[in-house]
């Protein structure tokens, strides 16, 4: 697994360099398994990869076998502007024109537990491997996240309970100092643990603490304890950050 965080100019070229890693997966996904799904996040990091899929299109041409879901949700309507499927609903999905049934958000007029219970079945559902079913399961490719001042990545926050869970994909969960301060839904770490690929945005000065608590300057070690440095996945971590996140590391 590579740990060595890749370092790019700023939030609009690490934006698009994702994007176009995003692309290169989702070819190798559909040329291998003819589908490609993808767990996106909110917040501020994804905004420019969001905008770069809206470029090209991604996953709006007829027959383009993506599946879109999310890792966090904040448990508020899709049109308030705290809502993460909004964030992408406006930069990426809806300016694209990605049709509805490739897109599957959390149901957030669930209250926060019913919400995550009714998520986990249908994850379960798509994406669990080897669980006994009529249809056969799509691979979960690839989850794009992000990383708070704390730690925190999805909404999976340090010091808190759902960190420990196992034998679910996702739960409902609330933050304890990070705003927005509404009931959420995340994906667990055994969720996020299931995906072939999950690749890190850290853009911007205020991300710098948490990013020398989790690497040391070369890249390779680090505090490996808060959230965000407890992430597995099926085949590789990756980590992309900007120059002002991460001004002494090496670069790309
Ligand atoms: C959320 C997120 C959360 C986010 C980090 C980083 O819904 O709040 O998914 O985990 O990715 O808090 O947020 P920024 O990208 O705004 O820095």
């Amino acid at each position: 697994m590579s740990l060595r965080p890749i370092v790019h100019a700023d939030a609009e070229a690490g934006g698009r360099a994702v994007a176009e890693r995003v692309f290169d997966l989702a070819a190798e996904a559909i040329r291998a398994r003819g589908a490609f799904a993808i767990a996106v996040s909110g917040g501020r990091s994804p905004e420019t990869m969001f905008r770069a899929f809206a470029s090209r299109r991604a996953a709006a041409a007829e027959g383009e076998p993506w599946t879109v879901l999310w890792c966090d949700e904040r448990v508020v309507p899709p049109d308030d502007p705290r809502s993460n499927f909004g964030l992408a609903r406006r930069l990426w999905l809806a300016p694209a024109r990605v049709p509805a049934e490739r897109i599957l958000p959390v149901p957030t007029e669930l209250p926060a537990e019913q919400a995550a219970d009714r998520y986990d079945g249908l994850l379960r559902e798509r994406f669990a491997p080897g669980a006994s079913s009529p249809r056969p399961r799509q691979a979960f490719d690839v989850a794009v996240l992000g990383l708070g001042p704390d730690g925190h990545t999805a909404s999976l926050f340090p010091g808190r309970p759902s960190l420990a869970v196992v034998g679910r994909w996702s739960v409902a969960e609330r933050s304890p100092t990070q705003e927005p301060r509404v009931p959420r839904v995340t994906l667990t770490l055994e969720g996020i643990g299931h995906v072939r690929h999950a690749i890190f945005l850290a853009w911007g000065a205020e991300k710098r603490p948490v990013l020398s608590s989790l690497f040391s300057d070369d890249g390779t070690t680090g505090a490996r304890d808060l959230p965000a440095g407890r992430v597995r996945a099926q085949e590789s971590v990756e980590w992309h950050v900007d120059r002002s996140a991460w001004p002494t590391g090496p670069s790309a």
